[in-house]
């Protein structure tokens, strides 16, 4: 499980957090693919973690309610998907594996696609799905019998609409593969090429179309679109906090304990963190509030509202991502004024 990289897509968000921890309906993206992992029965998961931002993976997991066993592999530099395979080879010996890209967030789990490699002699299993711009992932081309012919990176101009999702399987040839491999212009060493070197050695690579959505979450504009769909899915009229008699919970709302609503209306599906406070408001729809915020005179509608947010006499925030501990409020004399940090963008 990938858990490193810079998340330069995400900034500011991914200043000070890593990428796989932004939450989506108050959970790190991490936990939904250890769901997924657990689900298809994998036990041992092995996660690749950056110098910079591996404490904070490593504390995100303690818990570990998966109970599957945790190996934390420091990859030194970004160097490549290909490169985290790279420095995992002592832990995955003669294993075949799957590999699962952390900011990676698919609606249904993966235990029919492990299955793959067995059932197709192949080395490599990849999952496509067709996406409107190809231009943004590894593209696969494929023959008229449904056969995987090439694999390209980020191509300018893609041979087809199906995309490479970031969850595939390998058997241990791959890694002579990788030892083999050069950085590609980016100058990481792309998991893309090493599959098409499985090919070039006349090697079998197994395909399957994913079900369901797939969202790449490490790429901003997914992240709110992740946000609705897992609500969408999974939200729980779950009412632990306390509504006083003057608010107002319609549909699936989850207001955690210690969660408190004074004079307020929460349309679902919504989620509300422990410890959060939310007055004279109206959130959501489709709207995730972290823990420890205080909402008051406002309204906030189709947005990711992180741990610690104060948000004070703001008429209407919609589609919008606050990142933990900002602090929104309305200008007296109506001049905006702004303390924001690198890579922030504000639409006014
Ligand atoms: C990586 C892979 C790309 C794949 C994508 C899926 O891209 O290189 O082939 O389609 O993940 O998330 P990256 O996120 O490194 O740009």
């Amino acid at each position: 499980m990938l858990a490193g990289g810079r998340g330069t897509r995400l900034r500011p968000l991914t200043h000070s957090m890593a990428k796989q921890l932004v939450p989506v309906a108050n959970r790190p993206i991490l936990h939904y693919v250890l769901d997924h992992l657990r689900d298809a029965g994998v036990a041992d998961v092995g996660v690749v973690i950056s110098p910079e931002t591996g404490a904070q993976i490593r504390a995100a997991l303690a818990a570990n309610p998966w109970g599957v066993r945790l190996t934390f592999i420091e990859q030194p530099r970004p160097l490549g998907l290909a490169h985290a395979i790279m420095v995992s080879r002592d832990y995955l010996g003669t294993e075949p594996f799957v590999m699962y890209l952390g900011d990676n967030l698919i609606e249904r789990g993966i235990a029919e696609f492990v299955r793959t490699l067995d059932h197709e002699g192949a080395d490599a299993a990849i999952l496509l799905k067709e996406v409107p711009d190809p231009r943004l992932f590894g593209v696969a081309e494929l023959d008229g019998g449904g056969r995987v012919v090439r694999l390209v990176e980020k191509p300018a101009a893609p041979p087809s609409r199906l995309a490479l999702v970031g969850i595939y399987l390998f058997t241990p040839t791959v890694h002579e593969v990788i030892a083999a491999l050069a950085p590609s212009a980016r100058g990481e060493y792309e998991i893309t090429d090493a599959i098409q070197g499985l090919l070039d050695r006349g090697r079998r690579v197994a395909s399957a179309v994913l079900d369901g959505w797939w969202l790449d979450a490490g790429k901003k504009d997914d992240l709110l679109e992740a946000n609705r769909l897992v609500l969408d899915r999974w939200a729980r009229c779950e009412v632990a906090g306390e509504a006083d008699a003057a608010s107002r919970v319609v549909g699936r709302v989850t207001l955690a304990a210690g969660g408190r609503l004074v004079a307020s209306t929460v349309e679902g599906p919504a989620v509300i963190g422990p410890g959060t406070t939310i007055e004279r408001s109206r959130i959501g729809p489709y709207t995730s509030v972290g823990a420890g915020c205080a909402i008051v005179d406002s309204t906030v509608e189709r947005s990711v509202v992180m741990d610690g947010v104060r948000l004070v006499g703001v008429p209407r925030l919609e589609d919008s991502l606050i990142a933990p501990r900002a602090i929104v409020t309305r200008a007296a004399g109506g001049g905006a004024r702004l303390v924001i940090g690198e890579d922030s963008q504000v639409e006014l």
